[in-house]
């Protein structure tokens, strides 16, 4: 299994290119069992989970090509296949359950493997079976799959979410696109990457209306056509490259990236004494004195400061002047990076669902494990600013979100390279 090696101290300087959003492009991918006819996303990422999506909707019965090195993806799914997502591949990636609404509203009838825990926390499908219950569909749980039926197809009805769940908005968006009569989903995900999907499902001739609001109004139509559909920019990765610069110093300019995206996140890095400025190409971002300042972070769904970045903030506090406390809303077991973040010098404490991080003068590199992907970046950043070698094991999780790592850190000056074991 590879490892990525950092050695610290190096200040950071020029550009580096945002991809496409990992997790919208896990949420548009499904929206091809929707329609016959094909459908093309532009500007996807190249990741492992893309791949891991892409072998579960040919499992389908979808036909899926990637061009331009997996920049774009064009697939079809004129016939399905089969309407049942096998453990097999659903156990590698919690966003497999996707695919849930769509086949409900094509097929009336899914049969979709339970995720099972994650490191992060139980993650449970019950709000999605509400939500897709509401719209008629019988779910019943058999040998750990969920058999889904919607006999004479899915009905439009009130869905209150009884917590903003991104994965169940976009399932049960995706399902009331073909549903009969009018949907209305309150209490949704306002988060980018709900906007996108629904942009890509109105491409494709859905009637949509109110997304990004917390309530969404889909007026069910026949059928769905092909469209080409360009992903979003990825705000975690966009997020995750902006910390560089605190590490090191130096000054980074991410391209692509814009102030809507990442709102909450650009707040309380001014209040660490990190200026953001706009340009034409994307975000540029420097830090103002020689080390951060400490802040208080609070992570909530869109638009509060997002969990995808809650590793990477805290390991950039680890160096911070001051004490800073964190505290963890969405997932109940996500500071796993702590302790390995300890193991490099940092001071940390960890109760429940809250951290106190006090900053240090200097972190130490040492051997560390990632335990889900955006920890493995946070130990990535945390070398950067380590004194002498920082070796992060297990970085298939890194894989799973973030392309070539060690390109877009080396390219803009840091000392990072990949072995393979
Ligand atoms: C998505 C993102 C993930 C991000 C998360 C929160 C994708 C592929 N993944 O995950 O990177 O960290 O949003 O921004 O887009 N919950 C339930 N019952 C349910 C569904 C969710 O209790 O039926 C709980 C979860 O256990 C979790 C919280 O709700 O504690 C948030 O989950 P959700 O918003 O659904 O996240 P995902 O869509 O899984």
């Amino acid at each position: 299994m590879d490892s990525i090696i950092v050695r610290g101290g190096a200040e950071l300087r020029g550009q580096i290119p945002i991809a496409g959003a990992k997790n919208a492009c896990l949420a548009l991918m499904p929206a091809t069992l929707l329609s016959e006819e094909p459908l093309t996303l532009t500007n996807a990422p190249r990741l492992s989970d893309i791949c891991t999506m892409t072998q579960l909707l040919e499992s389908l019965g979808a036909e899926v090509s990637s061009m331009q090195g997996g920049k774009v993806i064009a697939m079809s799914t004129h016939d399905l296949g089969s309407t049942r997502a096998d453990y097999e591949i659903v156990r590698k990636m919690r966003a497999s359950n996707l695919v849930l609404g769509p086949l409900l509203a094509r097929a009336h009838e899914a049969v979709v493997s339970l995720p099972g825990g994650c490191a992060i926390g139980a993650r449970p499908m019950d709000i999605h079976i509400e939500a897709l219950e509401a719209l008629g569909a019988q779910i019943e749980l058999k040998d750990g799959y969920l058999h889904a039926v919607a006999r004479g197809g899915l009905k439009g009805g009130r869905v209150k979410l009884r917590f903003a769940s991104v994965g169940a908005t976009e399932n049960v968006l995706m399902a009331a696109t073909l549903a009969k009569g009018t949907t209305l989903i309150e209490n949704a995900a306002r988060e980018p990457e709900i906007v996108d999907l629904a942009r890509c499902l109105r491409a494709m001739g859905a009637q949509i209306e109110g997304e990004g609001s917390s309530t969404i109004e889909v007026q069910g139509v026949d059928r769905l056509h092909g469209a080409t559909h360009q992903v979003v920019t990825d705000r975690i990765e966009l997020g995750t490259y902006m910390l560089a610069p605190a590490f090191t110093g130096g000054e980074v300019e991410c391209l692509g990236g814009k102030l809507e995206l990442i709102g909450a996140f650009v707040e309380k890095l001014d209040m660490a004494g990190i200026d953001v400025t706009e340009t034409e190409a994307g975000l540029k971002v420097k830090l103002r004195g020689d080390r951060p300042r400490a802040v208080d972070v609070i992570t909530e769904p869109f638009p509060g400061f997002p969990t995808d970045l809650q590793a990477q903030m805290m390991a950039m506090l680890c160096t911070a002047q001051g004490t800073s406390r964190l505290e963890e809303k969405i997932f109940e077991n996500r500071f796993m990076h702590a302790p390995e973040l300890v193991r490099m010098g940092a001071r940390i404490e960890v109760h429940g669902g809250h951290a106190t991080v006090t900053g240090v003068d200097k972190l130490k590199g040492a051997q560390v494990m990632a335990t889900d992907l955006r920890a493995s970046v946070s130990l990535i950043l945390a070398g950067l600013a380590a004194e002498g070698e920082t070796v992060v094991n297990r970085v298939y999780h890194l894989d799973r979100g973030y392309e070539h790592v060690e390109d877009k850190l080396g390219a803009v000056g840091a000392r990072i390279e990949r072995v393979s074991a």
